[in-house]
């Protein structure tokens, strides 16, 4: 993951207009449990909870997502569907650096933030990608309006605000809502 290109991605991200004002319901029971289940299964690939491998930190900027990260793009299945998995662990805090993290990794790490591609018509307007946010044990984080950041993570510009995922990601490069260059989403054709 390079460093030079984080600013040019935020700034995009930033003055992006917003696709739609209204859309689709967050954090409904259904989105909740979702997201229980695809951390039991992130668990077992050990990209989170006691026994999360190490990756490899490096500096994203403080925002939006944190100030040192650690990233995985891979193809994960949750029960019958296989879809692909971007996931980010957005470490913060007093004296935070690469070298701290990667010494306790437990002591920064301040969320987990995830797309993940599901089964088709799950969200058509937006790639069918399903958007969490984590706290380190696994229970989600909630927005001001106290609703849990789990599913069509959409409404309102600012991060600060509302957490829209869909938002912002909207705005990525190549039409496929992943900000990094590096990362492909497989089967996806990019629109120039
Ligand atoms: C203010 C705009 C903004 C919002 C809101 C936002 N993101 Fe991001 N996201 C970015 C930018 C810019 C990057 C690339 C730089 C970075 O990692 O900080 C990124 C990167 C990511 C990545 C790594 C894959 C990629 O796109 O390159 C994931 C996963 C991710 N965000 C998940 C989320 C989730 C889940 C939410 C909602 C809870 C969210 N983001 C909300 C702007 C945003």
């Amino acid at each position: 993951m390079k460093r030079f290109s984080l600013r040019t991605l935020y700034l995009l991200a930033v003055l992006c207009v917003p696709a739609q004002a209204d859309g689709p319901p967050m954090g409904t029971e259904a989105d909740v449990k979702y997201a229980a289940l695809l951390w039991q299964h992130l668990e077992a690939e050990e990209l989170v909870g006691n026994n999360a491998r190490p990756l490899e930190p490096f500096f994203g900027g403080a925002r939006p997502h944190g100030m040192i990260l650690e990233i995985v793009a891979q193809d994960l299945s949750v029960e019958q569907h296989t879809g692909f998995l971007v996931l980010k662990r957005n470490y913060s805090g007093e004296g935070v650096s690469v070298e701290e993290v990667a010494r306790d990794r437990v002591r920064f790490l301040n969320s987990i933030t995830v797309m993940y591609r599901r089964e088709k018509g799950y969200d058509p307007d937006n790639q069918d990608w399903f958007w969490v946010k984590y706290q380190p044990d696994g229970s989600l984080f909630r927005n001001p309006k106290n609703t849990e950041m789990a599913g069509r993570i959409m409404k309102g510009p600012s991060w600060e605000q509302s957490g829209g995922c869909i938002y912002c990601h909207a705005s990525a490069g190549g039409g496929d809502y992943v900000f990094y260059p590096e990362i492909h989403v497989p089967g996806y054709s990019p629109v120039q």
